[in-house]
């Protein structure tokens, strides 16, 4: 079973996708909101019976019913308005993150955990400390979310079909993010072949820059983060070994320790199965290390 902690937006999203690519027989929606959870199951079983497809999603405020579960998503929590910087939601996501945790931890012990939450960096930090996890199972969707947008940048800025195209976004999942024009291509041929030093710096910024627009124009993001969450939960169910950006706890990688960022990885059946170390340039350092900064920063403002 799947389990989905949070069924507002971005959790309903995510088991919808998660249903429609058939990635198990149960998905469960949790939620401390009565009736939330289970309304948002019962909308997405119509929509399975017609398309045929035989996952059954249920819904409950009960945490109890997560028990048993192979992986936990963790979307509890307040979302951005707009105007906010995610690292406005620390304080009051730290609470909820942490308690959240604490009820995987008795009741789905064994399973791998994927922080969604945000400020993401700081919150897969809260869910590795609390869960007491190793580090392999605990690791926070951010960065494949946001390659998903450096990949529509770089298709609107090419014209190329987005299936040739393939990016690398690390670092934090929030102002100091680091999307990668040297390891990002279009079938294989590095983006810094082809496109300026003026346009890959173009498409960075607004890589970052595009969540924040999207929440001033509809309030929230929710499909391209649903959909990223899938994706990490399919290369674990159907063992993919695929190279993703994940948030996760660093023991010495790329320098640093005790902080968790995103970085890439290899996510199969047992979650975090390798950590690839970039040779970063000065220029991807720097903003690598800003985010560690900033993570740190929020870090220490937290009670753990
Ligand atoms: C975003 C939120 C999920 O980037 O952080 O859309």
């Amino acid at each position: 079973m799947i389990t989905i902690i949070g069924s507002g937006k971005v959790g309903g999203d995510a088991a919808l996708f998660s249903a429609l690519k058939r990635l198990d027989d149960e998905i469960l929606l949790l939620d401390v909101v009565d009736g939330l959870p289970q309304g948002e199951a019962m909308d997405i079983n119509h929509m399975l019976s017609e398309q045929g497809i035989d996952v059954d999603v249920k819904g409950s405020n009960n945490f109890a019913d997560m028990e048993g579960s192979k992986i936990v998503v963790v979307v509890a929590g307040s979302g951005r308005k707009p105007g906010m910087t995610r690292m406005d939601l620390l304080k009051i996501n730290a609470k909820v993150v942490k308690s959240v945790v604490e009820n995987v931890k008795k009741y789905a012990n064994d399973s791998m955990l994927v922080p969604v939450t945000n400020p993401l960096d700081p919150m897969a930090y809260v869910a590795y400390k609390v869960s007491g996890f190793e580090r392999n199972r605990v690791f926070g969707m951010g960065g494949m979310l946001d390659l998903s947008r450096f990949r529509q940048f770089i298709h609107e800025a090419t014209g190329h079909s987005r299936d040739s195209i393939r990016a690398l976004v690390i670092g934090e999942h929030g102002e100091n993010m680091v999307p990668l024009p040297r390891f990002s291509s279009v079938s294989g041929i590095p983006l810094t072949s082809f496109l300026s030093k003026e346009k890959q710096d173009e498409l960075v910024q607004n890589t970052k820059q595009v969540a924040a627009k999207v929440i001033e124009l509809k309030g929230a993001t929710v499909h391209a983060p649903g959909n990223a969450i899938s994706a990490i939960l399919e290369s674990i169910v159907r063992d993919r070994k695929q190279v993703i950006p994940v948030t996760t706890y660093l023991d010495g990688e790329y320098g640093h320790s005790d902080v968790s960022i995103g970085i890439p990885a290899v996510i199969g059946k047992q979650g975090i199965e390798k950590i690839i170390e970039l040779d970063l340039n000065e220029e991807e350092k720097q903003s690598f290390d800003a985010g560690i900064k900033n993570v740190r920063e929020a870090i220490s403002q937290m009670e753990i």
